[in-house]
């Protein structure tokens, strides 16, 4: 049975990067409905996303026809990904307070459901003791926190906060359901 994935994209410069990750997770065949943060679609045009994953953008929770949808969605989905998740949604998440179509999805799912983070931003971004404590809050609250790579940042600094490769990002996806391929494999 194909896998429901809810992937979530937030302002960063890494959204382009984001894009592999959906292309390799459709390619894998996997249902892929994106949701975005407002700022998102500021790095990366809804044509790209819906020509990927052949769904509607979901941005607005107040959007006709799906309002039901941060409940929908939520049930609908196998596991939600933020990423890119910028500094701002990540140390808006571990209050609970993120606003917008994300910060309902993040509440609604509880983590019923795998909820995958994938930071990417500036090092001291990163490093700032709000943003190390709110990752540390959504760890211990159930979510995993992915790691960032360590290279050259768009700002032109060096350090930690990159995106992490999308290869690796596929394969932690992948790893969540392999359990599942393999008994599959046994049953034929
Ligand atoms: C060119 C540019 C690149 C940015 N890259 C990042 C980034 O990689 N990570 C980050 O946390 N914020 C980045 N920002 C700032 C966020 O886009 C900004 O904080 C935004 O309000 C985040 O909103 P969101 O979390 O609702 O998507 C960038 C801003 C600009 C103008």
């Amino acid at each position: 049975m194909s896998k429901n994935i809810l992937f979530c994209l937030t302002g960063s410069i890494s959204c382009y990067k984001a894009c592999e990750v959906i292309s390799g997770l459709i390619k894998t065949g996997y249902s892929v409905q994106t949701v975005t943060s407002d700022s998102a679609l500021k790095f990366i045009g809804e044509a790209t996303l819906e020509g990927l994953t052949g769904r509607k953008v979901l941005t607005n929770t107040f959007e006709p026809g799906t309002m039901m949808s941060h409940i929908d969605l939520a049930r609908w989905s196998d596991l939600i990904l933020v990423c890119p998740a910028s500094a701002k949604t990540i140390n808006n998440l571990a209050s609970g307070t993120l606003e917008g179509l994300i910060g309902e999805l993040y509440l609604a799912n509880n983590f019923r459901k795998p909820f995958l983070i994938a930071p990417s931003m500036n090092s001291e971004m990163l490093a700032h003791p709000a943003t190390q404590e709110n990752m540390l809050k959504l760890k211990k609250y159930g979510a995993r926190l992915l790691d960032t790579d360590h290279g050259q940042l768009a700002c032109g600094e060096t350090g930690w906060g990159r995106l992490l490769n999308p290869t690796t990002i596929l394969q932690i996806i992948g790893e969540y359901f392999s359990t599942e391929t393999e008994t599959r494999g046994l049953d034929i």
